[in-house]
């Protein structure tokens, strides 16, 4: 078993280079499915839902090499569809972008249900909804999803009952080869649906409006390869921006497009954070003391989930009462329980944690309970003196590039273990 082992207590001070999202990467790999021909992927992040999902459209037949660093060329032009490993498809979330991909390329898709973190019920409903629109059949058995097109698949207007990111994401997947007009009533707007409209318009497809309310879609015959790079991770941007904080320190970080970053920096700010931003960087530091604040998570240009658990952490710090209420998922508050081993106090009511910040957390042995949960953690040890240490890293491996190389070169105390089955015995005994 691996472990993370933060000594904190010091002061985060350097400059970061941010990686590609990854969130934007995994849908652009699916995406690259419609396409018969080469498509060159540049500023991929080196995570494990990346290689793992390279890994599945290998399994059913596309052929993928590297060209250069952090880039890959993928011919998705002999994929077999319906042929993706469960084991691989359920490690992850964004297996189920095959569902759209393989709709769109084949008219036909089968596929198992998606892995990924546990927010409570994660319902695919909205997908359906989606996919029914154009015509299509949908089945769930045996852990797969089935989808058929009997009576052909052609564009159709959909309104979603929720805003959805993989829903959106799957539904323009499903129509850029779909004949007709599609359209997308109350979409996501991430800035990943729009990197995934520009990679798919740069293969020829027809998307506009994406990043607004309405998306619309006109199905094209069909789409060419291109040369792409995925767009920095406002999420692991937003993560170096907190620990920055958290620590008193200053860094500055590099490769961002400060403008997915907005409501991060605006309550950074409110809190007596200093941000300073450029075109494509930012600069984060804090004096050290920090005030209480209120933090709903929202759809973007809402504050983010994924910043949530990391805003916490942060909030522990900060002098008074705080709240951070959950407004996209069921339920993301497992993170707590190991923060309270940490001496955080913190209370969750429904979906509120409420946050008694200005004390001093102290180390502990903690587990790593989903991915941003698992960076949370790792924040947590950087801002405590003595020893923290985190397990169930591979976790925090699915989303973040090097983060103990990153967090070294700002002055971290942080290291990789590798603990025996014995030792975890032993010391459990
Ligand atoms: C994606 C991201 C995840 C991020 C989330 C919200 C990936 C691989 N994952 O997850 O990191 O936290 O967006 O920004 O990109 N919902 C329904 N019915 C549906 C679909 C969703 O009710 O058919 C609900 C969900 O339960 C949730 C909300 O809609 O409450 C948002 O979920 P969604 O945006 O779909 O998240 P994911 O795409 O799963």
């Amino acid at each position: 078993m691996e472990k993370i082992v933060v000594n904190g207590g010091t002061p985060l001070r350097g400059s970061v280079e941010i990686s590609g999202m990854k969130n934007a990467a995994l849908p652009i790999i699916y995406a690259s499915i419609l396409v018969q021909d080469k498509c060159v992927i540049e500023n991929l992040p080196n995570v494990s839902d990346v290689s793992n999902s390279l890994d599945l459209l290998r399994a059913m037949g596309a052929s993928i090499r590297s060209v250069g660093r952090n880039a890959v060329e993928i011919d998705c032009t002999d994929i077999r569809q319906g042929s993706a490993p469960y084991d691989l498809a359920r490690k992850m979330r964004a297996s189920y972008y095959l569902f759209g991909a393989e709709l769109g390329r084949f008219h036909t898709a089968h596929a198992p249900l998606p892995g990924g973190c546990d927010f409570g019920v994660r319902p695919i409903d909205q997908h359906i909804k989606g996919f029914e629109s154009l015509g299509a059949e949908v089945k769930i058995e045996n852990g797969c999803i089935d989808i058929n097109t009997p009576r052909g698949i052609c564009g159709a207007n959909i309104f979603f009952d929720v805003v959805s990111v993989g829903a959106t994401i799957n539904m323009m997947l499903a129509a850029a080869l779909t004949p007709g007009l599609t359209t997308i009533d109350n979409p996501a707007k991430e800035p990943h649906i729009v990197d995934l409209a520009n990679f798919l318009n740069t293969c020829g497809a027809q998307i506009r409006g994406a990043g607004t309310d309405m998306i619309k879609i006109r199905g094209v015959d069909h789409l060419h390869g291109c040369h792409y790079a995925i767009i920095p991770d406002m999420i692991e941007a937003g993560t170096y921006m907190i620990a920055a904080a958290a620590t008193s320190g200053t860094v500055r970080i590099n490769n961002v497009i400060p403008k997915h970053l907005e409501s991060i920096t605006a309550k950074l700010q409110e809190m007596g954070a200093t941000v300073v931003e450029d075109d494509d960087f930012v600069i984060v530091s804090s004096a050290g003391s920090l005030c209480r604040t209120n933090i709903k998570t929202l759809p973007y240009p809402g504050f983010p989930t994924d910043m949530h658990p990391q805003m916490s952490v942060l909030l522990c710090a900060a002098n008074g009462v705080s709240t951070v209420t959950e407004g996209v998922f069921e339920t993301r508050f497992r993170y707590v329980d190991e923060l309270r081993r940490m001496g955080a106090s913190i209370k969750v009511n429904g979906r509120t944690a409420i946050i008694q910040g200005g004390g001093k957390l102290s180390p502990a042995p903690v587990r790593a309970v989903d991915l941003r949960a698992g960076v949370a953690l790792v924040i947590a040890g950087l801002m405590t003196e003595g020893e923290t240490e985190i397990s169930d890293i591979q976790l925090i491996e699915r989303g973040y590039d090097d983060i103990i190389g990153k967090l070294r070169n700002l002055g971290a105390n942080i290291r990789k273990v590798y603990v025996s089955d014995a030792e975890e015995l032993k010391k459990a005994n």
